[in-house]
């Protein structure tokens, strides 16, 4: 029998970059745990070199990743931080970058704190209204990037509208599609130039190892990214690769989970007199519901909600038993946390307060546990 001409996302994920090892028959991609490969005499190696350049390990999951994300290929790095700073490490002293004013609290922290004194410049805008993204973009700017939703407080930027006008201004679109995963998400397919992901979070799946990804539409942007592997030298080790194929290969299945049990806790939380207002853009009451249905495929498991005060939302973290404590998301286990203080805290007072981020939010990304276990949780917290 012939192979699916269009295998679907679940297939890609399990058999893209995951095919059986050639010369020992192993269904699992081998860990290549070297620093180095032989050479058979000067000037003669077999595609392999030093493993910061290149890796088998790390090929197959660029392979897998890049067939998820719709893209021509993928570069994988150490942290979704270091992804971040690799695309920031193609433009030049003076580019300016258009970027979303609600991104993950350490990026403005690595455009502030750090590209900034290298002579990047930024313009921090409201990117859920495309035509902010418009106003912002001038001579020098070469980049608009944008995280949809956002994290902590679930605002979607139209990535289709914003496409088509940094298309037309000639300039790139980065997506960071950590919070949908390309299971409920395609940027690419929307017009995005390059896809972001911290992989520490869906695509691994089970909060057991950092990394990060980038995947291009274009073969030269791989290029580009290749040498600033091989120059900068923050890749992504042979074993934590390992850990994101094998997380990818339940993907899919692992997405559906999380939006099912997502959606009932966000139907909960927002029934509750406790709860002040939940951010889930699987609420009819999310401002841009509609958009989300037109641009996901799913409303996935993170959701924030206001509990009134620092002193409610730290009585609730403490009280909670099955949901964990903790930094992160997208693993297997509820993960609560409470961005003013954990996330968001370098964003300081005054940055948090001017994107409406208050100390009685709590962020929770739902995991896969029988769901009445995790509402009787929170509902036990809440009380
Ligand atoms: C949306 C988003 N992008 C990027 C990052 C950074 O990824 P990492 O922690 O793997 O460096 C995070 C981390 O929480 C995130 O939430």
């Amino acid at each position: 029998m012939s192979k699916p001409k269009h295998p679907g996302f679940a297939t890609r994920a399990i058999h893209d970059g995951q095919e059986p090892d050639l010369s020992t028959g192993a269904v699992s991609v081998p860990i290549y745990a070297t620093s180095t490969y032989v050479q058979d005499e000067l000037g003669k190696h077999r595609g392999y070199e030093y493993a910061r350049v290149s890796n088998p390990t790390r090929d197959r999951l660029e392979k897998n990743l890049a067939s998820l994300e719709g893209g021509v290929a993928s570069r994988v790095f150490a942290s979704g931080m270091a992804a971040i700073n690799a695309i920031c490490a193609m433009f030049k002293s003076g580019d300016h970058i258009v970027c979303g004013n609600d991104l993950y609290g350490g990026v403005p922290r690595l455009f502030n704190q750090v590209l900034s004194g290298y002579g990047f410049e930024f313009t921090f805008v409201d990117t859920s209204e495309a035509r902010n993204v418009e106003r912002a973009i001038g001579k020098k700017t070469r980049m608009v990037y944008v995280e949809t939703p956002t994290n902590p407080l679930m605002s979607l930027s139209d990535i289709k509208a914003i496409a088509e006008i940094t298309r037309r201004k000639k300039i790139e679109l980065v997506v960071d599609n950590t919070f949908m995963s390309p299971y409920f998400q395609q940027p690419i397919a929307l017009g995005a130039d390059m896809v972001v992901h911290s992989t520490t979070k869906f695509l691994n799946g089970h909060s057991d190892g950092l990394g990060g990804v980038v995947v291009c539409t274009h073969q030269e942007q791989a290029e580009q990214l290749g040498f600033v592997q091989k120059a900068a030298g923050a890749i992504l080790s042979p074993f934590e690769c390992w850990l994101v194929l094998r997380g990818t290969k339940t993907l899919a299945v692992r997405m559906l989970q999380h939006d099912c049990n997502g959606r009932k806790v966000a139907e909960f939380l927002a029934g509750h007199k406790k709860v002040k207002k939940v951010f889930y853009p699987g609420l009819k009451g999310h401002p841009q519901h509609e958009l989300a249905r037109r641009q996901m495929t799913g409303f996935g498991s993170m959701i924030t909600f206001e509990t009134g005060s620092l002193a409610n939302a730290a009585r609730i973290l403490k009280r909670v038993r099955v949901c964990t404590l903790a930094e992160s998301l997208g693993g297997v286990e509820t993960l609560i946390s409470h961005p003013a203080t954990m996330t968001h805290a370098a964003l300081g007072e005054k940055g948090r307060k001017a994107i409406g981020l208050t100390d009685g939010m709590v962020r929770i990304s739902v995991g896969i546990e029988d769901v009445d276990d995790v509402l009787a949780d929170l509902d036990q917290a809440l009380a």
